[in-house]
């Protein structure tokens, strides 16, 4: 931790890179969709995607059109799909900028439609149906009618249909009777989509656990998010390690104070801790203001002098506490809330668990306040600072 940072999140973007030609080997060398929205689960959504197209990554998938047209800004020319529209767009803007657009409903393909005949190109689109997630996607009741508009519109060329998709809702569940039901019901909308004679390219059903644990579900292209940053959707069934993967984050920062205290101090708000002896204490300049999750209070692990330490007390806007148990690290010293592991600091996994969440969370939420730093070989980054 450099003198003058408070705290940072450093991304390993070998990590990112070698986490993708894993999970490609895994997916028999099929193409690999890298999903880098919400700022690539909080890792940093350009650096991290240019290392997964190093990696090996051939599309990248974003979740609202802000996050597509900034990595079209930012000069990636890598196809991009972007599925998480609502009216008004802005479609036209996405065929401009040759971002794929997924398509749920006839809403959004008429105005997909209006948006072609102004751009004077065709849209490219992805079909996504519900096969059981009962998120977004046409319900297979619906399925027909929306792939007969869209062959209609193929025909007079303003769309094109590149893909037809859809997303699991259990698949981090091996077993779950969701997963054989979705598979069934992907296939039935697939061929219901080839029957009106439509000749999809990309059929794409399987994230990070169905990648990692569905070979069925792997179809002409996998789309995996929270593995390419090195964590395991499915922790019950294995850590990062056992699937080839490494954590790209690792958050730390620099000690506030350190001072003595008596034995029965309170601790932060609402003293829901108190020092059981005459003790050391840390102050750690993190909160949740910073996306460290106030359910961790108490709870949350921490490294700090080489030990792991546990969150004393309540987790407050912009900072905690941990307890030394009489230790004297000095100021500024490094706290490392998690990590690779290597070190023998915490993972975002254990934090997960101490906050009775997933680690998908705990990566995703770290805030803007937090600056990102990358290290790594390579030129994804512009102000690596190296491995
Ligand atoms: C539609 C869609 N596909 C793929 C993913 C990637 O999922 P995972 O991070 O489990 O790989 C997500 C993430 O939520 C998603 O919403």
């Amino acid at each position: 931790m450099p003198r003058g940072m408070r705290a940072a999140a450093t991304v390993e973007l070998d990590a990112i890179r070698q986490n993708v030609a894993a999970l490609r080997r895994r997916a028999g060398g099929r193409p690999l969709m890298a999903v880098v929205k919400s700022d690539a689960y909080g890792h940093g959504m350009v650096p991290a995607a240019r290392a997964a197209l190093e990696g090996g990554a051939s599309w990248l998938g974003t979740a609202v059109p802000e996050e597509a047209f900034g990595l079209r800004a930012a000069g990636v020319t890598a196809p991009v799909l972007c599925w998480l529209w609502t009216p008004g767009g802005p479609f036209r803007t996405a065929v401009q900028n040759d971002v794929d657009i997924s398509v749920s409903a006839r809403w959004a393909l008429d105005e997909v439609v209006d948006a072609a005949r102004e751009a004077g190109r065709p849209a490219r689109v992805h079909l996504k149906a519900d096969t059981g997630l009962g998120r977004n996607g046409c319900m297979p009741a619906d399925w027909p009618e929306l792939v007969a508009a869209v062959r209609a519109a193929e025909a007079e060329g303003s769309v094109r249909a590149v893909g037809v998709w859809s997303h699991f809702a259990a698949a981090d569940e091996p077993g779950h009777p969701s997963i054989a039901a979705q598979l069934t019901a992907f296939r039935d909308a697939v061929a219901a989509a080839e029957a009106a004679g439509l000749r999809p390219e990309l059929r794409h059903l399987a994230n990070s656990p169905a990648t990692l644990l569905l070979p069925e579900s792997h179809f002409d292209m996998v789309r995996t998010g929270i593995a390419v940053y090195g964590i395991s959707p499915v922790p019950d069934e294995g850590g990062p390690a056992d699937f080839g993967l490494r954590p790209a984050m690792t958050l730390s920062a620099a000690l506030a104070n350190v001072k003595e205290a008596p034995a029965g101090h309170g601790v932060s708000y609402g003293h829901t801790y108190r020092t059981p002896g005459s003790t050391t204490l840390g102050l750690v300049p993190l909160g949740y203001a910073d996306g460290i999750p106030r359910h961790a209070s108490s709870a949350g692990p921490v490294l700090v002098g080489g030990k792991l330490r546990t969150v004393a007390g309540r987790v407050a806007m912009d900072q905690f506490v941990v307890d030394l148990g009489g230790d004297l690290p000095v100021v500024g010293d490094e706290a490392v809330l998690f990590g690779p592991g290597d070190r023998g600091e915490p993972t975002a996994e254990e934090w997960a668990r101490a906050a009775g969440t997933i680690a998908y969370e705990i990566v995703t939420r770290i805030g803007v306040r937090v600056p990102r730093r990358y290290a790594g070989r390579g030129p994804a980054a512009s102000g690596e600072v190296g491995s």
